[in-house]
């Protein structure tokens, strides 16, 4: 089980590796519009904040595959190739693109992914990974993790090797369901990511060992 950030921010990142705790990073389109930095400048610092050790997940947004396939090499050439997973939305027109980037050894994986169905064909197209939106599958559709249960079914019983990075989660209680339910690895929020670090009855805990504690 990996653990990704779902961030375009640099400084969560840092600080994330900085825990040891997450292998990537995962971005999208409306998260890249929050900061200033041009895509190209803020993929490759992501990157660098990684260390170049684990992924850097990019959504390209032009309207035709032979335009996004053009924004994905750019973008490989700034992050570099092994580094650069390649988020696709999951309609026919992405897994034709997905399966041409498969065949050029990119990573690839199936997006915004809202059905058992949906997984099945990016299974049959080899992507290596597919990412359901939880949170937003519990207020949409009415329960997320359950899915992602029937998302790894399809998986198993296909005997496929791809695997779920499940997204789109609010509070630890979410990431906890989500893996119980079967996704193999998460994307999370900054937020998300901190609130797991810590607890208050843990922050008690080390007041009342620093009160106990006699130096000897
Ligand atoms: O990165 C994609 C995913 O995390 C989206 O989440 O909050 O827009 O449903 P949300």
């Amino acid at each position: 089980m990996a653990l990704y950030v779902d961030s375009p921010w640099i400084e969560e990142v840092e600080q994330a590796v900085e825990w040891g705790v997450v292998e990537g990073v995962t971005t999208n389109p409306a998260l890249l519009a929050k900061v200033e930095t041009p895509n190209n400048k803020t993929l490759s610092g992501l990157s660098r904040a990684l260390q170049h050790k684990g992924l850097v997940f990019y959504q390209p947004t032009a309207e035709t595959n032979e335009a996004r396939l053009q924004q994905i090499h750019a973008m490989n050439r700034e992050v570099g190739m092994g580094l650069l997973g390649v988020k696709l939305p999951c309609n026919p027109a992405h897994l034709k693109l997905a399966k041409s980037l498969l065949e050029s050894n990119y990573v690839v994986g199936m997006t915004a992914v809202f059905s058992p169905g949906q997984v099945a064909l990016a299974c049959a197209v080899g992507a290596q990974y597919v990412l359901p939106y939880v949170n937003r599958s519990t207020r949409l559709l009415g329960d997320g993790p359950e899915l992602i249960r029937q998302m790894r079914t399809v998986i198993d019983s296909m005997g496929s090797q791809t695997q779920i990075i499940a997204a789109s989660i609010k509070s630890p209680e979410e990431a906890y369901d989500t893996l119980a339910a079967g996704a193999h690895h998460l994307t999370l929020p900054f937020n998300v990511l901190k609130e797991m670090a810590q607890h208050p009855l843990t922050e008690q805990a080390i007041e009342d060992f620093a009160k106990a504690a006699k130096d000897k």
